[in-house]
C-alpha cells in the first residue's frame, strides 16, 4: 500500500514539474523540506555579471556574499569556462551546495556566430536553423552556458523597432515553426544531456507591438489580435518543450505583463499547461514602479511573484522584500514553493546536482570551435538567408547582373562594408573579438572567387552616418574603370537591436547620394544591403539592377556573400517581413484584416482604405526572393471542393524550372477564410514547400489541408473551427499568388 502512495505521489510531482526520474522527485522534495525561506528566496534571484570583463566576474562584493550563502540561483553573463568554474565553486560553498544556473544572450551563435535570427527566417529553413541553433548549444555548453535567453519568437510589424532582427519576422505561422525548430536545436535530445540548454521563450508576450516602434513602449491590443498573431509562437515554444519563458518589458493593456496573472498563469502555466518557470527581463519587476503600475518595490515584488513571475533578473527586489511579504501572509508560502520548484527541477533536469560542473570542458569546447561541419552550416546558413530582391539586365547588355562571372576584367568595390570585420556579425555578438580572425570579410570572399587576372579596385566612397562626400570622387573614378560595381552599403551593425529603434529607416548619412554618383557612372551596379531590419531605399530600388538583402550574416558573411554573388549559390531566400516604400506606411503587413473599403493595391486611395500620397502596396512583399532561375507553376489540382471539419483536402500543383540554373523555390500556401464571426484576414500563410529543381525539371508539390489550419481564436480567446467558404492560393510570394482554389468546410454536405 505505501509502495503504491509512493507511486501515486511520484507520478503527481512527474505531472506536475516535468519529466524527473523518480529519484530525482525525492531528492528534490528532500531538498525542499530543509531549505529555510530565504534559501528559497534565493533561488528565485538572479544578479549579471560584468559581460566584458574578466576580473572582477562581479562588480559588487555582495554578491559573491550572496553566492556562497544560497542566496542567488542563476547568474547571466558570465563569460568563459574560468569565470563559471568560480562561481560555481562559490554555489557550493553554500549550506545546501545548490547549484547555479549559466544564462547567456547566444541569439545567434556564441563564438561561431551565424547570421541574425531575423535572416535566418528568410532561408524558410526550418532544419538547417534547428542544426545552427544546435550548434550554438553545443559551443556553448562547453563553456559554462546551461541556459539560453532565446528564442525570441516576438512577431513584429514594427521595422523601426531595433529589435526586430532578434525575431523571426512577421508572420505568426512561420514564426511559430521557427520558434520550435530553436527550442528543438537548443535543447536537443532533451536538458539532460551535456550538450542542451534550456531554451527560453521571450519576451512573453505582445513586445513587438510597442506603439511607434519605440522600444519598451506600452501595448494595447485586442484578444483576437493577441491569440492569433503573437501568441501563437509563444504556444509553439511551450509545446517544443521550452524550458523557460520570459515576460517582457511592456504593458498589455494597461498591464505590465510582469504583473500579468493572466499571461503567466491563466495562459502559460494554466492553459498551456506550462512546467518550466517564468523569468523576468531584466529590472522588469521594478521598472513597474516607473509604469506607475505599483508604488514602491515592494509592490512589485508582490505584483510579479503573484503573477507567476518565478525569478527576478538583476533587481533584487525578490531578495529585498519576498521575506516580508511572506511574514505578513501577504504571498502565500504555496506561492514560493511552486517558483522554487520549477527552478530546481530543471537544475535536477540539467544533471547539475549529479554534475554542477558538466557544461565546463576546455576539451569539448576547443572540439566545438574547430569543427569544420559547424563552419560549413553557417556558411551554408549565410547563402540560404540572402534574399535577392532584384536581378534586371542592365540598358544596352543581354543578361541580367547576377550572377557575376569570376573572369570579369574589373570589379570595383566600393561602399561602407566591403572592409567591414565586425559589422557582418550584428547586435548580440558580445564575444566577437574570441573569434575576429574568423571572420571573412566580403572583400575577402569575393576576392577568393574571381580568377587570377581579375582586377579588383577598392574605395569605401562613405562612411554608414556621416555626411562628409570626400570619398565621393575616388570611388567614382573606380567605377569608371570597372566592368561592374559591387556596392555594400545599409546600417552600421548596432543601428538595430535591443534599444536601437529608428525613426528613419533609410540609409544613414550619405549613402544615397554616393549610390546616385556611382550610378551616374553608367556602370552596372550590384547592390549589397546590410542591415538588421527591412530599410527603406526607394531611390536604388527603382534605379539599381541588382539587389542582393544580406543582412547580418555572421562569421563566414563574406564567403556565403560571394558564393551567391558569383553563382556557387543560387539566391533562395524570401522576405519574413514586408518592407514598406516609406515609414508612413509602417505597420504594413501581408495578412492584415481586410477594410469595409479595401485598397486597390497598386494605386492612389480614394474613398479607399490608404493614402493619398502613395501607393498602397509596399516595396517588397512578404514571402518575395528571386533566384537566377524562373520557375513555373501549373497544373493546380484539389482532392474535393468539400470538407468536413474532421477531413481534410489534397491540394497539388507542379513547378517546373523554366532557366538555364539549377535553382530552389519554396512554394507558398495561403488561406483566406472568407466570413468569420469576426473579420478575418486577407490571406494567412498555412504551409511551404522548398523544392530544387534542375533546368528544365518538373516536380509534383502536394500541400494536405487539415481543418487545425482552418481555426482561429475569437475576441475570448477560445479556438474555433467555422464552416464556411475558403480561398486557397498557392504563389511564390504573398503579391504574387499564382493559382488559386476554394473549398467549402461544412458537415451538411
Ligand atoms: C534585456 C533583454 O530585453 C532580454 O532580451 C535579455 O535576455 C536580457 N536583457 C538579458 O540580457
Amino acid at each position: 500500500m505505501r509502495k503504491l502512495l509512493l507511486v501515486i505521489i511520484l507520478f503527481s510531482f512527474q505531472q506536475l514539474f516535468g519529466q524527473l526520474k523518480p529519484a530525482d522527485s525525492i531528492r528534490l522534495e528532500n531538498l525542499m523540506k530543509q531549505m529555510t525561506l530565504e534559501e528559497k528566496i534565493g533561488q528565485m534571484n538572479m544578479y549579471t555579471g560584468n559581460i566584458f570583463g574578466d576580473d572582477p566576474v562581479f562588480t559588487a562584493d555582495f554578491k559573491y556574499e550572496d553566492l556562497k550563502n544560497g542566496r542567488v540561483g542563476a547568474v547571466l553573463n558570465v563569460n568563459g569556462i574560468k569565470n563559471t568554474k568560480y562561481l560555481q565553486e562559490l554555489a557550493l560553498q553554500s549550506r545546501l551546495k545548490i547549484p547555479l544556473l549559466f544564462g547567456n544572450d547566444v541569439l545567434h551563435g556564441l563564438h561561431l556566430l551565424f547570421p541574425i535570427p531575423l535572416a535566418e527566417a528568410a532561408s524558410w529553413d526550418i532544419g538547417l536553423m534547428e542544426k545552427t541553433a544546435r550548434i550554438a548549444a553545443i559551443e556553448s555548453s562547453a563553456r559554462g552556458n546551461n541556459w539560453f535567453f532565446q528564442p525570441m519568437v516576438d512577431i513584429t510589424h514594427d521595422p523601426r523597432w531595433g529589435r526586430v532582427m532578434e525575431g523571426a519576422g512577421e508572420d505568426p505561422y512561420l514564426g511559430s515553426l521557427i520558434a520550435a525548430a530553436r527550442v528543438r536545436g537548443y535543447q536537443g535530445n532533451g536538458i539532460g544531456d551535456t550538450t542542451s540548454v534550456m531554451a527560453t521563450a521571450k519576451h512573453f508576450a505582445a513586445y513587438g507591438a510597442a506603439i511607434g516602434g519605440r522600444d519598451y513602449n506600452t501595448v494595447d491590443m485586442s484578444n483576437q489580435e493577441l491569440w492569433n498573431v503573437y501568441l501563437p509562437p509563444f504556444k509553439a515554444a511551450a509545446e517544443a518543450g521550452a524550458s523557460s519563458f520570459m515576460n517582457s518589458f511592456n504593458t498589455l493593456n494597461g498591464v505590465p505583463t510582469t504583473a500579468s496573472s493572466y499571461l503567466q498563469r491563466d495562459i502559460l502555466k494554466g492553459e498551456w499547461g506550462f512546467r518550466g518557470f517564468v523569468v523576468s527581463d531584466w529590472g522588469s519587476v521594478g521598472d513597474m514602479i516607473a509604469h506607475g503600475y505599483v508604488k514602491d518595490a515592494e509592490g512589485a515584488a508582490l505584483a510579479a511573484v503573484t503573477a507567476g513571475c518565478d525569478m527576478d533578473m538583476e533587481d533584487q527586489i525578490y531578495k529585498k522584500y519576498l521575506p516580508k511579504l511572506v511574514a505578513e501572509g501577504k504571498v502565500s508560502m504555496d506561492i514560493i514553493d511552486d517558483a522554487v520548484r520549477r527552478i530546481l527541477t530543471k537544475k535536477f533536469e540539467l544533471g547539475l546536482f549529479d554534475d554542477p560542473f558538466k557544461f565546463i570542458s576546455q576539451e569539448r569546447w576547443e572540439k566545438a570551435i574547430n569543427n569544420p561541419g559547424h563552419i560549413e552550416t553557417a556558411r551554408q546558413m549565410g547563402r540560404e538567408s540572402i534574399v535577392l530582391l532584384k536581378n534586371e539586365i542592365p540598358e544596352g547588355k543581354t543578361q541580367p547582373v547576377l550572377p557575376l562571372s569570376k573572369n570579369i576584367k574589373t570589379i570595383a568595390l566600393i561602399g561602407p562594408h566591403i572592409m567591414s570585420v565586425r559589422e557582418n556579425l550584428g547586435f548580440w555578438s558580445p564575444w566577437w573579438p574570441d573569434d575576429s580572425t574568423r571572420i571573412i570579410t566580403q572583400y575577402q570572399g569575393i576576392k577568393s572567387k574571381v580568377s587570377a587576372n581579375t582586377r579588383l579596385l577598392y574605395a569605401k566612397g562613405c562612411e554608414v552616418s556621416d555626411t562628409s562626400t570626400a570619398g565621393f570622387a575616388e570611388a567614382v573614378r573606380i567605377a569608371k574603370q570597372a566592368d561592374v560595381v559591387i556596392m555594400s552599403m545599409g546600417e552600421q551593425f548596432d543601428m538595430s537591436g535591443e534599444s536601437r529603434s529608428r525613426s528613419d529607416i533609410t540609409f544613414p548619412g550619405v549613402q544615397e547620394a554616393l549610390i546616385k554618383a556611382i550610378y551616374a557612372t553608367g556602370t552596372p551596379i550590384v547592390m549589397l544591403v546590410n542591415a538588421g531590419r527591412p530599410l527603406v531605399f526607394n531611390w536604388a530600388a527603382d534605379h539599381v539592377p541588382a539587389i542582393l538583402y544580406t543582412w547580418w550574416l555572421g562569421t563566414t558573411a563574406g564567403g556565403a556573400i560571394a558564393d551567391v554573388l558569383f553563382g556557387d549559390y543560387n539566391p533562395s531566400g524570401k522576405l519574413p517581413i514586408t518592407f514598406p516604400r516609406s515609414v508612413g506606411q509602417v505597420p504594413i503587413f501581408y495578412n492584415h484584416l481586410s477594410t469595409g473599403k479595401p485598397p486597390k493595391n497598386d494605386s492612389i486611395a480614394y474613398y479607399r482604405t490608404g493614402y493619398i500620397d502613395l501607393m498602397q502596396n509596399p516595396k517588397f512583399a512578404f514571402g518575395h526572393g528571386l533566384s537566377y532561375t524562373t520557375f513555373e507553376y501549373g497544373d493546380f489540382r484539389m482532392s474535393d471542393s468539400t470538407m468536413k471539419t474532421d477531413g481534410s483536402i489534397r491540394v497539388s500543383l507542379s513547378v517546373t524550372n523554366t532557366g538555364k540554373v539549377a535553382g530552389e523555390e519554396t512554394v507558398q500556401l495561403y488561406l483566406r477564410d472568407k466570413v468569420g464571426s469576426i473579420a478575418r484576414p486577407v490571406k494567412e500563410l498555412k504551409d511551404f514547400k522548398k523544392v530544387i529543381l534542375k533546368p528544365g525539371e518538373k516536380k509534383r508539390v502536394e500541400f494536405v489541408i487539415t481543418p487545425d489550419k482552418l481555426t482561429f481564436y475569437n475576441e475570448q480567446g477560445k479556438q474555433v473551427l467555422e464552416p464556411g467558404e475558403f480561398d486557397v492560393m498557392i504563389g511564390s510570394a504573398s503579391d504574387d499568388i499564382r493559382l488559386k482554389g476554394s473549398f467549402l468546410l461544412n458537415d451538411e454536405l
